[in-house]
């Protein structure tokens, strides 16, 4: 089973950002549960991170056939691209949505997802660890075929 984890911008400062928002968790911190988590569950993972909307794009272009599965925090990118959007139109590979605050309850501009309806669940409001549950959610449902 192989995982690609695509992290959009500013998700390089977790650790010092906000940290009453997004917990002082680095990134590479929540990489290291990730793979951790991988390697019980027999999954390999791909971890994506740019501040750039045309790089993420081309990672999540780049999906069909390098990966089974995706967890997607595209951050600010999740309320605006659409040309992310279309991409996972396109690659039609099945991602689970994860953010580590939860959006529903913050400012109105970031209560919409421009991605959810497309994935396959959003898991939003539990730190770091909503990675660590995303992965396990895909897998399960990767599992299930
Ligand atoms: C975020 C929520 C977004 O609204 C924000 O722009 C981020 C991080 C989260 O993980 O909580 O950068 O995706």
């Amino acid at each position: 089973m192989r995982v690609a984890v695509l992290n959009g911008p500013n998700l390089n400062l977790l650790g010092t950002r906000e940290p009453e928002i997004y917990g002082r968790t680095t990134l590479t911190e929540i990489e290291q549960l990730v793979r951790a988590e991988a390697s019980r569950l027999g999954a390999e993972v791909e971890w994506v991170q740019t501040n750039h909307e045309g790089e993420l794009v081309e990672a999540a272009q780049q999906l069909r056939g390098r990966a089974d599965g995706a967890i997607v925090n595209a951050a600010a990118l999740t309320h605006s691209s659409l040309s992310l959007r279309d991409a996972l139109l396109a690659v039609k590979v099945p991602f689970v949505e994860v953010h580590l605050s939860n959006i529903f309850a913050r400012e109105p501009e970031r209560r919409h997802s421009v991605l959810a309806d497309l994935a396959v669940g959003v898991i939003a409001g539990f730190g770091a660890h909503g990675y660590v549950l995303a992965l396990q959610a895909l897998a399960g449902r990767l599992r299930a075929g």
